[in-house]
């Protein structure tokens, strides 16, 4: 068979990507343009500024991205481009971006929900295999996942609250940390002990998460040692809460490999770049006999890489999209 390259678009959030993927699977050229240092300024993103800077900055991000390649437009077989969940003003630049190049260039174009991007940037590891069990953690997602193929999801459990990242992401905050909270914690958190005693999570065998007494429990710690005039140890508040927060998503995980047999495991999403994570679901892995994949770091925060691959099934099967759709700020892949 022939090769197929998909040239594929994401601007979800605060990262301009555009990727070249070879069959699904390979990278041949990504640019991500990441508006972190701007968006700093303020402890977040700013969406309205997050979409005019993708729509300064796409123009640029698709030279690069081909003066990496000896490839041309001639040889893109489709258009890819996320088209939610996300901001809406910063999806609708990707969107536009998408629809006019394949108007202009007569190539089929291909909408991509943002987590299953996610969860297919595992085919740049390996290709996935079916039945597996995977584990979705991002700024808007937690979830236990089961795959009996392409694109057949069965939702195990999922968060009853907050999401995994938007809680790394409060914590971080209310310890007076740099947008974005995650790395920071991880970084943090190598340097301390989990010295500072939390409420874990209900212990019960249901597969749904809950991390908003957690969250809550470390703002309430921070604010009374603030008004005793206590200084906070950071790094092991970072470690407190990392290891319960981090745990949580092994016990749960664990529960689910039981009850579904599974003996293969993905990770999916930005918090799967945290290393004690990584190092835990490795330890997990081989103490439950199981193939575990999670992305190389730079392909587990947002990407278009992941959107390339994830558009690839949807090429085999014709799932073209037209020029009608729109983009949604939420939108269930499950
Ligand atoms: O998947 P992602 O890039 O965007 C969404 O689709 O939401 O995930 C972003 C989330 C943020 O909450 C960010 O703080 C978190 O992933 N994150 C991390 C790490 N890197 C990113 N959390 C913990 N440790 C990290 N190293
Ligand atoms: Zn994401």
């Amino acid at each position: 068979m022939k090769d197929v390259y998909i040239l594929a678009i994401e601007s979800s959030c605060d990262e301009t990507s555009i990727s070249i993927i070879k069959n699904g699977c390979e990278d041949i050229s990504t640019t991500i343009l990441t508006q972190i240092d701007t968006h700093k300024n303020y402890g977040g993103v700013v969406p309205e500024i997050a979409s005019r800077m993708h729509s300064e900055n796409i123009t640029m991000v698709l030279e690069d991205v081909f003066s990496k390649t000896d490839l041309t437009i001639d040889d893109i077989d489709a258009i890819a481009v996320t088209y939610a969940p996300g901001l809406l003003g910063s999806l609708l630049v990707g969107i536009e971006f998408a629809k006019t190049l394949s108007l202009v260039y007569k190539k089929p174009l291909i909408k991509v929900h943002h987590i299953a991007g996610h969860i297919y940037a595992n085919n740049l590891v390996d290709k996935m295999e079916f039945p597996l069990l995977a584990l979705v953690v991002s700024g808007g997602h937690t979830e236990l996942v089961v795959m009996e193929d392409d694109y057949k999801f069965k939702v195990l459990g999922q968060t009853l609250d907050d999401a995994i990242g938007e809680v790394y992401d409060k914590v971080a905050k209310v310890m007076d940390l740099p947008y974005p909270g995650g790395p920071q914690i991880d970084k943090l958190a190598v340097e301390g002990k989990p010295t500072y005693d939390l409420p874990k999570p209900m212990n019960n065998d249901e597969l749904d998460f809950s991390y908003s007494g957690l969250k809550s429990a470390v703002i309430n710690l921070v604010h009374n040692e603030k008004q005793r005039g206590n200084e906070i140890r950071k790094a092991d508040l970072a470690a407190s809460f990392q290891n319960i927060a981090v745990d949580e998503l092994i016990r749960k995980t664990k529960l689910a490999l039981e009850q579904t047999n599974s003996k293969r495991l993905i990770i999916a999403g930005g918090v799967s770049a945290n290393k004690y994570l990584r190092e835990e679901f490795a330890k997990l892995a081989e103490k439950e006999n199981v193939k575990l994949s999670i992305p190389p770091i730079k392909y587990c925060t947002d990407n278009a890489a992941m959107i390339g691959c994830a558009a690839y099934p949807l090429y085999l099967k014709k799932d073209f999209s037209d020029y009608t759709f729109n983009a949604a700020s939420t939108l269930d892949l499950f």
